[in-house]
């Protein structure tokens, strides 16, 4: 159900997180919204990139502006991709297929997280362009080269290992609201559910209520409390350097590793050839006392930039704070928050509007800098 009134009011990412609030039962909403413990590294996401300032500059003529560019090899019209999220499809039913239209649409990638709803196969059927796929290295191993072998049949364009997470940083929002998947029945839940019928009725029609890649790829793991239990075990802390030349063995195409937020880091992963890194801390919802993302960029750009390109995702919430990354170093940037508020609040019209929103104030920004191209975007455009 798209609501097409609500959203033509929205005029920001705030307004389509107002509207998500709404429409989303709490323990999904605040799934998608908090960070981890005393959530300190995802509020500095945010204040460190609203405390950079942009050089205002007149008199340069803006009349033709161009805000396409390649992100790894690849043609975008915006240098943004959809980061991966776990559970999009409890946001909105058939949330991940949606998304990745919307970004089909925009001409920007989508990257399929391992923990989505909707299967590799469900979105490689719904969409004709080729989609990323996130990788999680569990440690069932032999479930994890068949995850991969999957995403090379579906002919993803880019495997996104992803590496912070080789042990579950806590929300505490997910213990207090019960969050599991598909929602348990309680009657707060009840409740809450009854208030949401929009969402109630989305998530009726869509085709899976729990993780798509994994239900039914694991023998003995259709039933929704075997299924928990097993993903509870399988976030592998041996994670190391060496799984990435056996992900390589396996996997023929471009890699991009998710979650480098220290230079050393950095230098190993870039001299492994892979096609980008991505600066991130999984939007503060891992190692709580992290420094802010964009804090570390132009440090990992530095020591790299000329080696590897450089993602950047955290805390972008606005078209300002990708020209921010961007001025920093960052060849692309990610968002992940941004978009699952438009999912939620209004399906893949609400994901449309969250990118239009990003496109144009990164348009009118880059405008009121002078910058007529991303090419152009420098550190030279940021006040110091
Ligand atoms: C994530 N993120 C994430 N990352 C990943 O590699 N695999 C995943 O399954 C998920 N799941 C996920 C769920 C939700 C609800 C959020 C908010 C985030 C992290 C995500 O890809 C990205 O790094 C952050 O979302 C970036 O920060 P912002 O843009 O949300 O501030």
């Amino acid at each position: 159900m798209t609501r097409p009134n609500v959203l033509r009011k929205a005029t920001s990412i705030d307004d389509l997180r107002n509207i998500a609030r709404r429409h989303v039962p709490r323990a999904f909403f605040e799934y998608a919204d908090h960070g981890s413990y005393t959530q300190s590294t995802m509020r500095a996401n945010r204040s460190d990139l609203e405390a950079i300032r942009l050089r205002q500059r007149v008199a340069i003529d803006v009349d033709s502006r161009d805000l396409s560019t390649t992100i790894i090899g690849e043609r975008a019209e915006l240098p943004l991709a959809l980061a991966p999220i776990g559970l999009c499809g409890m946001q909105y039913g058939d949330g991940e297929i949606l998304a990745a239209r919307a970004a089909q649409e925009a001409g920007i990638p989508f990257c399929l997280s391992t923990m989505s709803i909707c299967s590799i196969e469900d979105v490689a059927a719904a969409v004709d362009k080729p989609f990323w796929f996130q990788l999680y290295v569990m440690r069932d191993r032999g479930f994890v080269r068949s995850l991969i072998e999957r995403a090379i049949e579906a002919k993803c364009s880019a495997l996104m290992p992803t590496l912070d997470l080789q042990i579950l940083g806590q929300r505490h929002c997910d213990i207090k609201n019960g969050m599991t998947v598909p929602p348990e029945i309680t009657f707060s839940n009840v409740m809450d559910v009854a208030t949401k019928p929009s969402w109630a009725w989305s998530i009726l029609k869509g085709k899976r209520k729990t993780f798509g890649n994994i239900a039914g790829h694991i023998s003995g793991m259709d039933s929704v409390n075997t299924l928990a239990q097993w993903m509870s075990q399988q976030f592998d802390p041996t994670l190391n350097w060496k799984d990435m030349d056996w992900i390589r063995s396996i996997w023929p195409g471009k890699i991009i590793l998710k979650g480098i937020m220290d230079v050393e880091d950095a230098k190993i992963a870039a001299s492994l050839g892979v096609s980008a890194i991505v600066v991130s801390n999984h939007g503060g919802r891992q190692l709580d006392g992290a420094k802010s993302s964009i804090s570390e960029l132009e440090k990992i750009v530095d020591a790299v930039g000329s080696d590897v390109d450089v993602m950047f995702d955290g805390g972008i919430r606005t078209g300002q704070d990708v020209l921010r990354a961007l001025a920093l170093g960052a060849k692309s940037c990610m968002v992940g928050r941004a978009f699952v508020y438009g999912l939620g609040a209004g399906g893949q019209a609400g994901v449309s509007k969250a990118i239009d929103i990003l496109k144009k104030e990164l348009d009118v920004s880059m405008a009121l800098t002078g910058t007529r191209s991303v090419r152009e975007i420098t550190s030279g455009i940021l006040a110091h």
